[in-house]
């Protein structure tokens, strides 16, 4: 009852004493051998993905990190023996060249992970929004190409990085350029909103590939320092490491039973995706939202 009423306190579950009490039930578990194989990480170069990456090097993955900035990129993939691929997520374009273009031996997992709150409203070669495209658009594209190609199944582990601050979001399409207004905590929550009703969609349609998604509670990273400077210096004392947010991402990747399709974990329990009925969306919502995705991602899968 206890633990019950810290969870729904949020920050005391959030936070890095929220890891700690979870982390008192994780058990040992056989794991996989990633020897050889491939985990593709975007937004592996830093933070929370960075953190991923090391831990999976060192049990024998290979990790490829997605990216934009080139000299952080290769400082990062040489520190993990991986390598790195500069690709804007946000431009549909270039993610589809990147994800024509990879040719993995053996892919083990793909972890969905680029993520970043602007300052101010952007928008993509495409003319989306940032977060939106690069987000959502961006890494259901990757998706797409690598099924497309063969190269997803029961074998390859997808998981989306969500973030706990979707539990305050309906998932709303009416303004997604930002034309109206530009609230960016408001978009971003939306975003991941979004990208929790598609991995929960894909769980469905594309039955073979495990699918989860995941939220990493509050992490102390250059995201919440550069875009939430006030919850940053708040929190500070609270946050948890990179290590304790990457914790449920190396457990879904790495331990040997295939995690049950279509959940959304945090410290590597299931979760329930709505805490209030406010945020859940007609099915009517949830359908427009597959239908624009898919067109809006359509014209990017096949080769010009
Ligand atoms: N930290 C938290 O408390 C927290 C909480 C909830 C959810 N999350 C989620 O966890 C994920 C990782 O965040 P983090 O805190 O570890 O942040 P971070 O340290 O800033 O890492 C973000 C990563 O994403 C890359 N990235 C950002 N925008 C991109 C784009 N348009 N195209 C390609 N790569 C892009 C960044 O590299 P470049 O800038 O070089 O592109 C970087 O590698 C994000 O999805 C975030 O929303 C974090």
């Amino acid at each position: 009852m206890f633990d019950w009423l810290l969870d729904r306190s949020i920050v005391f579950s959030f936070d890095r004493t929220g890891f700690r009490r979870h982390s008192r039930s994780f058990a040992d578990e056989p794991e996989r051998d990633l020897h050889g194989k491939d985990v593709l990480i975007t937004g592996g170069t830093t933070g929370i993905g960075f953190s991923l990456a090391q831990t999976l090097a060192q049990k024998g993955a290979r990790c490829m990190l997605w990216a934009r900035r080139q000299e952080a990129g290769e400082k990062a993939a040489a520190a993990v023996n991986g390598e790195f691929t500069s690709v804007d997520l946000g431009d549909l374009a270039a993610v589809g060249q990147a994800a024509r273009s990879y040719a993995p031996e053996a892919l083990a997992a793909v972890v969905l992970n680029a993520g970043a709150m602007p300052l101010d409203r952007r928008l993509t070669p495409q003319d989306h929004e940032l977060i939106w495209a690069s987000q959502v658009l961006g890494h259901l594209l990757i998706l797409r190409i690598l099924r497309q190609r063969g190269l997803l199944d029961v074998q390859t582990r997808v998981i989306w990085v969500s973030s706990g601050g979707m539990y305050t979001q309906r998932l709303d399409l009416s303004d997604l350029r930002c034309d109206r207004s530009y609230q960016r905590h408001t978009v971003y929550a939306n975003a991941k909103r979004a990208q929790v009703v598609l991995a929960s969609h894909l769980a469905t349609e594309w039955s073979d590939v495990p699918m989860s998604s995941m939220h990493p509670g509050w992490v102390q990273t250059d995201a919440v320092k550069h875009s939430m400077p006030l919850f940053h210096a708040v929190t500070r004392p609270i946050l948890r490491t990179p290590e304790e947010g990457a914790d449920t991402l190396v457990w879904l990747t790495s331990r040997e039973q295939t995690p049950s399709t279509g959940c959304f974990w945090l410290d590597r329990a299931a979760q329930p995706e709505h805490l209030r009925d406010k945020t859940r969306a007609t099915s009517q919502t949830r359908d427009a939202l597959i239908d624009l995705v898919m067109d809006q991602t359509q014209p990017f899968l096949e080769a010009p």
